[in-house]
């Protein structure tokens, strides 16, 4: 018997229908999603807006799995608050936008929250590898941020891998997710190089046979069943 290694479901809310949002995430839940990812943009770090505050103020008491809040702003240190007091369970930020990162990362935790790092595709794993130890998580994005349907970037591969090493050899218990892409068909390639949390926005909320069934797909996908 192989030993299929144990992943994670975060369905990100910006490929789901805004005019039924809750039951959106409640069928995520039901349907055994990990966490609920939270893309927000600000329309100058990344070329497009999203969402801020009100929408995860709102979501919180509709469901009881933890929101991941995915910061695409310039100066994220001005609005940590902000979205640790709407109820982010953990708070993204990236490392390109970040200037002072060690201070935002201890700035979150402060907070109370779990704290994660996000590279963008030409970013390299060297560039956190000051700051690994002190992080919950590690997002690799596998699309340039912005948009969501966007096509996968193979190249992230590599780094996945690398910067799976690097988490095995700080021997802690630190999350290696990736962002972009994310479908039956690349789920079973990050996987192999060491991710273990899939973010999912359109192959989750975009496919006519529905969440759950979406869901399900996606995971066996990605474990190789
Ligand atoms: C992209 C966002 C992603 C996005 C993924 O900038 O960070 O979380 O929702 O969408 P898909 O899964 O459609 O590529
Ligand atoms: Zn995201």
């Amino acid at each position: 018997m192989t030993n299929r290694p144990k992943v994670k479901l975060a369905p990100s809310i910006l490929a789901a229908d805004f005019s039924h949002l809750a039951s959106q995430v409640k069928e995520a839940e039901a349907a055994g999603a990990d966490r609920i990812h939270v893309d927000v943009m600000d329309g100058h770090f990344v070329p497009n807006i999203s969402i801020g505050p009100p929408v995860i103020e709102s979501l919180r008491p509709i469901t009881e799995l933890p929101l991941e809040t995915h910061l695409m702003i310039s100066e994220p240190n001005r609005y940590l608050e902000a979205f640790a007091e709407a109820g982010s369970d953990s708070l993204l930020v990236h490392v390109e936008g970040a200037l002072h990162l060690h201070r935002t990362v201890h700035h979150i935790k402060s907070l109370g929250k779990g704290a994660g790092v996000v590279l963008n595709p030409a970013t390299p794993a060297a560039a956190i590898s000051e700051i690994l130890p002190d992080v919950d998580q590690v997002l690799v994005m596998t699309v340039n941020p912005g948009f969501g349907g966007q096509k996968f970037i193979p190249s992230t591969l590599a780094k996945i891998a690398q910067l799976r090493e690097m988490i095995e050899s700080s021997g802690r218990l630190i999350e290696l997710s990736v962002d972009g892409g994310i479908d039956c068909d690349s789920a079973p390639r990050v996987v192999a190089a060491g991710a273990r949390v899939l973010v999912a926005g359109s192959s989750i909320f975009r496919v006519q046979e529905g969440v759950a069934v979406a869901m399900a797909s996606l995971l066996s996908a990605a474990v190789g069943d």
